[in-house]
């Protein structure tokens, strides 16, 4: 098995990107399994709907509380999904979101420790980590613009893309947070990238799709378990 996860703050395209991966994957003839955080199995998908829910300020979730849904997620998508193919040699995971994001989000953003975070991570992955993370990186101004719909660059395809639209069903909790908060988890992603550069790529997201897709191709291609003819 080969994993890679995509990661980055909101509206950096990640999900664009995923879709394109795995789009290229596949034209080689592997078989690739796309996953998304939260979410991916039964219990992931309730527990989506309970972290995005919109909530007043009364009834806002603890700190920790929002970490173990996150990390309960996990370890359903690692138990049920992924573990029991991970042998398998023709195998592509492509995660949209993966533990990475609960150290930028749970940790750099809302503050609680990093190794504490880390560790519980280890708990729910089984210590599984991905092969190749790129790091879809743009200044929180611009993604948020993206997320709103705002940005009169943006193409309208892209703006009725279906994601776009879930989000208004879903509620936009992480999207509301302050610029800071933004700013934090930019900041949190570009130190895991420092610490692990080799499983790390840093991508410039505020880029065109095609560019974007690109990079993440030329990375990926050399990595895949039989030699790509794509
Ligand atoms: P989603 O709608 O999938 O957003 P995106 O398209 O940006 O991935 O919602 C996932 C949200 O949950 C996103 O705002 C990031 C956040 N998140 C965490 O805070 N911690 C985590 O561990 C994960 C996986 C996501």
């Amino acid at each position: 098995m080969l994993f890679i996860s995509l990661e980055g703050g909101e509206g950096a395209g990640k999900t664009t990107q995923a879709a394109r991966l795995v789009e290229r994957i596949e034209s080689t003839g592997l078989r690739c399994l796309r996953v998304r955080e939260p979410g991916s199995t039964d219990l992931g998908a309730e527990l989506r709907k309970l972290i995005k829910r919109s909530r007043t300020s009364d009834e806002a979730m603890s700190r920790a509380a929002e970490l173990f849904l996150f990390a309960a997620a996990r370890s359903e998508l690692v138990t049920k999904v992924i573990g029991p193919q991970r042998d398998d040699p023709d195998l592509v995971v492509v995660a949209d979101r993966y533990a990475d994001s609960t150290v930028a989000y749970q940790g750099y953003g809302r503050g609680i420790d990093i190794e504490t975070i880390k560790s519980i991570n280890a708990l729910a992955t089984n210590a599984l980590m991905p092969d190749l993370t790129f790091l879809l990186d743009c200044p929180p101004g611009i993604g948020i613009s993206r997320v709103r719909g705002l940005q009169l660059q943006m193409p309208l395809d892209a703006m009725k893309d279906a994601d776009t639209l879930n989000r208004d069903a879903e509620g936009m909790k992480f999207e509301e947070e302050s610029e800071e908060f933004h700013q934090r988890i930019r900041q949190g992603f570009h130190d895991l990238a420092t610490q692990e550069p080799n499983r790390w790529r840093v991508i410039d997201a505020t880029r065109s799709i095609d560019a974007i897709s690109d990079d993440i191709w030329n990375a990926v291609r050399d990595r895949l378990p039989v030699p790509a003819n794509a």
